[in-house]
């Protein structure tokens, strides 16, 4: 029963559209109708600018870290990522905005953060090495993914192995639109890096 309802309290936290929201009330935009159309961090990076972004990404990681940290907070007896995945789900179909949300990239590496700190560190130098190199972001949070998998296995932990794989899968089949992009040359390439 206390697992039920950390993983509803997860599944709100995560509902929480930080991109819509940060849009809505900051700018008086719907990010939804702008750019991509996602409601994620680089989404808001690029409709609302670097602060929007920077505060988008930093709240859709928080969303997940948090998640991850209830089972603590509450003392119940639950491997962290299994609460946290709930946020990831929250993310990506969020009550609070019509079960249409993000990609699950940042929430995603929230939960880790919250759970693996170390690995977490790993993957963001992973993301940013890749995106420095290809410009995209999308194909660097894929790669990100690909690469966790792997340094998963040096964790003796099965939750963790199978949580990042089943992600890594879910994070690539919400980039079935980028990947297109990517293969016919009009996806958008960061231009600050
Ligand atoms: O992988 C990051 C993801 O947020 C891509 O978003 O807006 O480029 O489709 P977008």
């Amino acid at each position: 029963m206390e697992i039920v309802v950390l993983a509803l309290v997860a599944y709100l936290l995560g509902s929480i559209p930080s991109a819509l929201w940060v849009g809505k009330l900051g700018y008086n935009k719907d990010i939804r109708e702008h750019g991509s159309g996602n409601l994620g961090a680089t989404n808001a990076f690029r409709v609302l600018g670097i602060k929007a972004g920077i505060i988008v990404t930093l709240s859709d990681i928080l969303k997940g870290t948090l998640a991850t940290v209830l089972p603590l907070l509450f003392d119940v007896s639950v491997h962290p990522l299994i609460i946290g995945l709930f946020a990831v789900v929250g993310h990506t179909y969020p009550v609070f905005a019509r079960f249409k949300g993000g990609k699950a990239v940042a929430t995603s590496g929230g939960i880790i953060l919250g759970s693996f700190p170390i690995l977490f560190v790993i993957m963001i130098s992973t993301f940013l090495l890749t995106l420095y190199l290809s410009k995209y972001v999308s194909l660097s949070s894929m790669i990100t993914g690909v690469v966790s998998i792997l340094l998963s296995l040096f964790y003796q932990d099965l939750v963790l192995i199978i949580v990042i794989s089943c992600l890594t899968a879910f994070v690539i089949y919400r980039h079935k639109d980028n990947l297109k992009r990517i293969k016919n040359g009009t996806e958008p390439k960061i231009k600050w890096m």
